[in-house]
This record gives structure tokens, sequence and C-alpha cells, in this order.
């Protein structure tokens, strides 16, 4: 196979990454898109042969196979650009967390389904893929062969946002008691939970039957003083940020709950993944410094592949075969 060309379509914390697998896999990165070129640091050996572009540049000037979507996460703010892409006969690889299961009920729908038709027309795929391709559906799915009887399956995973600099803390509602949490409207859900939609193709692939779900987000408290590396001061007894959580009930009685910490973290703690199998017998896996820039990155390059080989249009990755490293993407 010819080294694919590939346009990295946003640079940041994802994309570079993306773009620096890619490349050790053999793949020419040819262009990578940003909002503003200015006072971006370029030189990285990926991006040697890339051109550096805004999104006025057209995609078929680069000559491209595929491309990596890293810019955004909401449909609405992924829907041009997928057009254009599907317009400009490239296969497409995103990390947006609302496209995962890209046909569930949800605001955004009649533009996914723009997109498919968009696909399907110019003969190209397009797959939404990340960390929950790989921690929230390969992984929980190995683990259930093991288990002779499932009651229950539990996922919990961090967002550790004392990575993010000092905007973070505004963010996330810090600070607050229980009670001010609720008064303030932070216990409503927002959008479609990450849970929701990462959970669904995993009830598919297990071979069960959605009955109904519950959704609803809580504090997450801190039990002692978490002095933040802004120099605040988190009190003890109050907010360090939330836990998004989803349960789906399933037809044949399987409880599946998924609950996504949003927080500041302890000096000793590490963002972490769990997976815990309720059943005969009880299992799980745990994940500690769970790194999800680097996982989201490796995840789009290594299904790379699967995309340029699957059917036109629009994908969830339990149509997929299961997804697995890639040595090379020269090797197919
Ligand atoms: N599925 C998963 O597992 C997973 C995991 C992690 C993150 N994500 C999602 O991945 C996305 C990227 O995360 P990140 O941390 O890499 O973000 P980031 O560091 O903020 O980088 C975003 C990049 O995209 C560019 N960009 C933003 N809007 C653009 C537009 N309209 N046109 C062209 N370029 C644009 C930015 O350009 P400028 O620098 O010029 O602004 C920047 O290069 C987020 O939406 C996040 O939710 C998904």
């Amino acid at each position: 196979m010819k080294a694919p060309r590939i346009i990295v379509y946003g640079l940041g914390s994802v994309g570079q990454r993306a773009a620096r697998i890619a490349h050790q896999k053999g793949a020419e990165v040819v262009a990578a898109y940003m909002r503003s070129t200015q006072g971006k640091d370029v030189s990285a050996p990926e991006l040697a042969r890339a051109r550096i572009c805004t999104p006025d540049v057209p995609f078929r000037d680069h000559g491209a196979d595929v491309l990596i979507m890293t810019h955004a996460s909401q449909v609405r703010d992924i829907h041009a650009v997928a057009l254009q892409a599907a317009k400009a006969g490239l296969d497409v690889v995103s990390v947006s967390n609302e496209a995962y299961d890209p046909f569930m009920p949800a605001e955004e729908l009649g533009l996914m389904q723009e997109i498919d038709a968009a696909f399907r027309a110019a003969g190209k795929s397009f797959l939404a893929c990340g960390v929950q391709d790989s921690f929230w559906y390969c992984q929980p799915l190995g683990l259930s062969l093991a288990a002779g009887r499932i009651s229950a399956v539990t996922g919990e995973c961090t967002a550790d946002m004392g990575l993010f600099g000092p905007a973070a803390t505004t963010k996330v509602p810090i600070g607050l008691t229980a009670e001010e949490f609720q008064a303030r409207g932070h216990a409503i859900p927002k959008g479609n939970g990450i849970f929701e939609v990462a959970m669904r193709p995993l009830i598919r692939s297990l071979g069960l039957v959605e009955k109904g779900l519950q959704r609803e987000v809580r504090p997450h408290l801190s039990d002692r003083d978490l002095l933040l590396k802004s120099g605040q001061t988190i009190p003890a007894g109050t907010t360090r940020g939330y836990v998004d959580s989803t349960v789906f009930a399933t037809r044949e009685g399987i409880k599946l709950t998924g609950n996504f910490y949003v927080t500041f973290l302890y000096s000793e703690e590490t963002a972490t993944n769990q997976w815990v199998i309720d059943g005969d017998p009880k299992i799980n896996m745990l994940t500690q410094n769970f790194p999800g820039d680097d996982i989201t990155a490796a995840v789009v390059v290594n299904r790379i592949p699967d995309v340029v080989a699957a059917r036109a249009g629009v994908l969830c990755v339990d149509e997929l075969p299961e997804g697995r490293y890639r040595h090379s993407l020269l090797a197919e």
C-alpha cells in the first residue's frame, strides 16, 4: 500500500499527537489546518511536508486520501468540514464525542443524516472514535468474554481538569456546597451525556436491548482542602467538579452505568478508567494515569485502515472489525 496522504484538521493537543503517530506509521501529513497560523510552532518533523492552512484553503489542493478531524466535537461544529471532506473524496476519522453513536436520538440527528448522505454519495466513509472506541467499547467487550453471568456493568472515568491550566477553573463549578450546586442549576443535564452516547454501541454488541435510561449530574465534593496549581484552594466539603452519570436499563435485566468525573485531583490521585462487571465471576479492570489525549490520537490513526476499507457513509464502531494496534499504515 502506498503511504496514505493525510490532512490533520485541527492541530491542537490531539491533532499534534495524531500527526506524529500517523507519520511514525508511515503516512505523509500533507496539510494541517488551524483557525489562525499566527504564533504557532509547526517545526515538528511530521509537519515538514505539510502545508499549514487556515480553513479557506480547499481540501482538493492537497491530493489527500484521509482527513483526521480533531478541531471540534459537537456535530454542528464538524458538519461543514465533514461535507467539504466528502465532496473532496476523503475518508474521515473524527474525534467527535457526539458523533460516536451517530444516529442516536439527538438534536443534531438531521445534521448527521446530511453528513451520511454526502459520504454515501461520494463513496467515502466517516467514523467518530477515540477513548470511546478503545476504553469504553473494546475493553469492556473483551472483559465480558470472561463473564459467565452478568448482572451489571459499571464504567467510571476521570477527566483531570488540572491538566487544562487556570481557565479550567471557570469551566467546572468549584467551591460550591451541594445545595449551591443544585440551586445554581448545575445538576440539570445538558446535551447528551458522554456515556449516554458511548454506551449504546456496547449495549448493541452485547446483544442487549435498551429499555430506558436515567441521567443525572451530581456534585463531586472534596473531602479536604484541595490546593490547585493556580494557587486557588477548594475548601473541604465543596465541589471540585461534577459527575455526569448515565444508567441504562435493559430488557435482559442487566444494568449498565457510566460515570464521567470532570474534576480536579489531589496530588496523589491520577486520572483513571475502570470497568466493573458484576455477576459470576465479578471482574474489574483499572487503568491508572489515564492518558486521554494520547489514547484518542492513537485510536484515530489505528482506525484508518478500517475506515478506508469500510462501506460508504457514516459508520459506528460496532459495525467495524474490533479495533487494534497497527504497527504500520503501509502494511495493508
Ligand atoms: N473522542 C475522544 O475520545 C476525545 C478525546 C479528547 C478530545 N476530544 C475532542 O477533541 C477536540 C479537540 O481537542 P484538543 O484538546 O486537541 O483541542 P485544542 O487543543 O483546543 O485544539 C483545537 C485545534 O483545532 C483548531 N480549530 C478549532 N476550530 C477550528 C475551526 N473551526 N477550523 C479550523 N481549525 C479549528 C484550533 O486552531 P487554533 O489553535 O487556531 O484555534 C486548534 O488547532 C475537542 O472537541 C475534544 O472534545 C475527543
